[in-house]
């Protein structure tokens, strides 16, 4: 029997925000995080108001990629205000915890918790939302598929074919609950020389770009590996404001138009099929 699509839930969460983005990987420590956090920031500079939502449960990282340590304050009916760096609104499991110890999170408890966020973040109104997803394609996945209003979902992967096997699960995952995957992006692609600048490709070459075609998905681009981001990532400093200039940035750019592009190209698609159906006589 071919399994049913998982309906999604209408539009009731996060009504003032344009767009949510989901940023997604199958496996940990391909560069989500970095990924998400130069992509939210890179619509900034696209003049475009925007958050981030880091809800990765399992390894939060905006504190440390935005050395925020301190609380988000309260409104007087109790919604939590993001914090804001760089222009962008940040709001993180990572802002709320007071300790270091890990905890570990159960289907039920994860699905409130992401409701909580969902629901009691008071955001304003924004044009683009980025979430950070935890890694992978269990439970918590999928209920933030399911209750967060997704435009789309990006999925980064690393050249290796371990990872590329998890990306192919993990767009799966979305095609599953009708969540349009904007597209996937190589992340720590190559070594660009500093002397020469030539691009070494340390693990195997064009892996994103040809598991986004084998999957009929858009290739959003590829991220070079610079040092730079690790240092800044640990330094409360994101590459894109850290050398706007460098080639990763201008990488983390690129992909930034790219996904926008193809958000707009898919809503006008979708507004198109609508317009169809309403002519139609029944
Ligand atoms: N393109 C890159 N070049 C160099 N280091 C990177 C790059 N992308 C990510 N990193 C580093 O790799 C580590 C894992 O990245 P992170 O974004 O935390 O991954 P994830 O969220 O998938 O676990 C971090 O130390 C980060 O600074
Ligand atoms: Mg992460």
């Amino acid at each position: 029997m071919a399994e049913q699509p998982i309906e999604r839930q209408p539009r009731d969460v996060l009504p003032e925000v344009k767009d949510v983005i989901a940023v997604a990987s199958g496996k940990g420590g391909v560069g989500k995080s970095t990924v998400a956090v130069n992509l939210a920031l890179s619509f900034v500079r696209m003049g475009k108001t925007s958050g981030l939502l880091d809800i990765d449960v399992y390894g939060p990282s905006a504190p440390t990629m935005f050395g925020i340590f301190e609380q988000p304050r309260t409104t007087p009916d109790h919604k939590l205000l993001p914090l804001e760096k760089y222009g962008l609104s940040l709001m993180s499991m990572g802002f709320l915890s007071t300790d270091d110890t890990p905890i570990i999170w159960r289907g039920p408890m994860v699905h409130g918790l992401v409701n909580q966020f969902l629901h009691q973040v008071d955001w304003g109104a924004l044009d683009a939302l980025v979430i950070d997803m935890p890694p992978g394609t269990g439970d918590a996945q999928l209920t933030l598929t399911q209750v967060a209003p997704l435009s789309g979902a990006v999925i980064v992967t690393t050249p290796q074919e371990v990872a590329l096997i998890d990306a192919r699960k993990g767009l799966k995952m979305f095609q599953k609950v009708n969540v349009p995957v904007l597209g996937i992006v190589e992340n720590m692609s190559h070594f660009a020389c500093p002397h020469c600048g030539e691009g070494t490709y340390i693990f195997s070459k064009g892996g994103g770009r040809s598991t986004a075609e084998e999957l009929g998905v858009p290739f959003l681009g590829e991220i070079p590996i610079d040092p730079e981001i690790v240092v800044g990532g640990d330094q409360g400093e994101p590459i894109v404001i850290r050398h706007p200039d460098s080639p990763a940035a201008r990488a983390f750019h690129a992909v930034a138009e790219r996904t926008l592009a193809e958000l707009a190209r898919i809503q006008a698609q979708t507004a198109q099929a609508r317009a169809a159906v309403g002519k139609m006589k029944w």
